[in-house]
């Protein structure tokens, strides 16, 4: 790839999911539950989570989702005992379905609508369904406070890495390859990193909600459909509270159609890493990018230059997954592959 090292941050198992988002959940949760219990723990454990849970549940999770989010939301949920209502729009496969837990209603529309209840009930809860807590991962007008806290969990992911680089006797990296659906990842990373790393993010080409806002200059919707196998980044409208770090601090965004996927996701099977489609983004996306003179130029990427990728997921549609890697198998190695645009010159964002 003309770059000195490129390390994979594998997080296709977390708390026994296929992805890193239940950091984000159960960290958010956690600030949900001690400012309604207006007690300030020294330090977030497991035990401390199942005793404050105990004191003040049980609640109802909801939330909205297609995929990983909603299944962290579930497995909390669950081992809370407590119920849970994940909605996902039409069209999500029935593989990523049936691996949540879902009580209540489930969404029908291509659209679906939440209104927000009050996440720590200092107001009073809705009337309508007054123990149901709204853990919701993006944010819009008048609900932005559970997203920074989602957001902030995530960080861990941040703060291991830096230790498993050191341990593995690596630097820290030149530059971060970061998947971007509504931008809270990113914006974790951008937290953690900004100023010491260059940062890139990859999106779906028919979902590229942050480089279309980058361009506008403000957060713009992209209308969907949002047809990617990269389903965890099938998002069409940043986050609100992500925006002004993404703003100011992405260096790059490339947006990559499906084609990209199977060479990196036998890249990372040959590392041992069994990635699903929205895990592989990372490494395609860097593919795209590295196969652009511009922008190796804007990443300032030469042959020491060290580059880690988050593999965010694993196999989760593997239905899908053996359709991507069986049309795409012709035979050759990954390596053949690479430098060759499949699908002409990736779109990339110049903020
Ligand atoms: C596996 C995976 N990777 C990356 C992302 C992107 O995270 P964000 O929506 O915070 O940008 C998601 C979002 O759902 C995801 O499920």
């Amino acid at each position: 790839m003309g770059v000195g090292t490129v390390w994979v941050k594998d997080e296709t198992g977390r708390l026994g999911l296929p992805a890193f988002k239940i950091l984000g959940a159960s960290w958010a949760l956690w600030r949900m539950l001690t400012e309604e219990a207006g007690s300030h723990p020294p330090s977030a454990s497991w035990d401390g989570l199942l005793e404050l849970a105990r004191r003040i549940g049980p609640r109802r999770l909801v939330t909205a989702t297609d995929g990983n989010h909603g299944r962290g939301v579930a497995r909390l949920a669950s081992m809370l005992g407590w119920p849970c209502t994940v909605f996902v729009p039409l069209g999500t496969a029935p593989a990523r379905i049936r691996r949540h837990r879902i009580g209540g209603g489930g969404g029908r529309g291509g659209r679906w609508r939440l209104r927000p209840s009050r996440p720590t009930g200092r107001r009073g809860p809705r009337r309508s369904d007054p123990a149901a807590l709204l853990l919701s991962d993006t944010s819009w007008p008048g609900y932005e406070e559970v997203p920074v806290w989602v957001t902030e969990g995530y960080r861990t992911i941040f703060a291991e890495l830096d230790e498993q680089l050191e341990d593995a006797g690596g630097d820290a990296p030149d530059l971060l390859v970061v998947q971007i659906g509504v931008g809270s990842l990113a914006a974790a990373a951008i937290e953690h990193y900004r100023g010491r790393v260059r940062l890139a993010g990859v999106e779906p080409i028919d979902a590229a909600c942050v480089l279309a806002s980058l361009r506008a200059g403000r957060i713009v919707n992209v209308p969907g459909p949002h047809r990617s196998l990269m389903a965890g980044l099938n998002c069409g409208t940043p986050s609100r509270t992500a925006w002004p770090l993404l703003r100011s601090h992405l260096d790059a965004v490339v947006a990559i159609g499906d084609e990209w996927l199977a060479p990196a996701i036998r890249w990372l099977g040959e590392a041992g890493i069994e990635a699903g489609e929205t895990g592989a983004a990372g490494l395609a996306g860097l593919t795209a990018l590295l196969g652009s003179d511009r922008a190796r130029t804007v990443l300032d990427v030469g042959p020491d230059t060290s580059v880690v990728v988050l593999c965010t997921e694993g196999v989760t549609d593997p239905d899908g997954r053996r359709r991507l890697l069986g049309d795409e198998d012709d035979g050759e190695s990954p390596d053949d592959d690479f430098g060759r645009p499949p699908g002409g010159d990736p779109a990339l964002g110049d903020p």
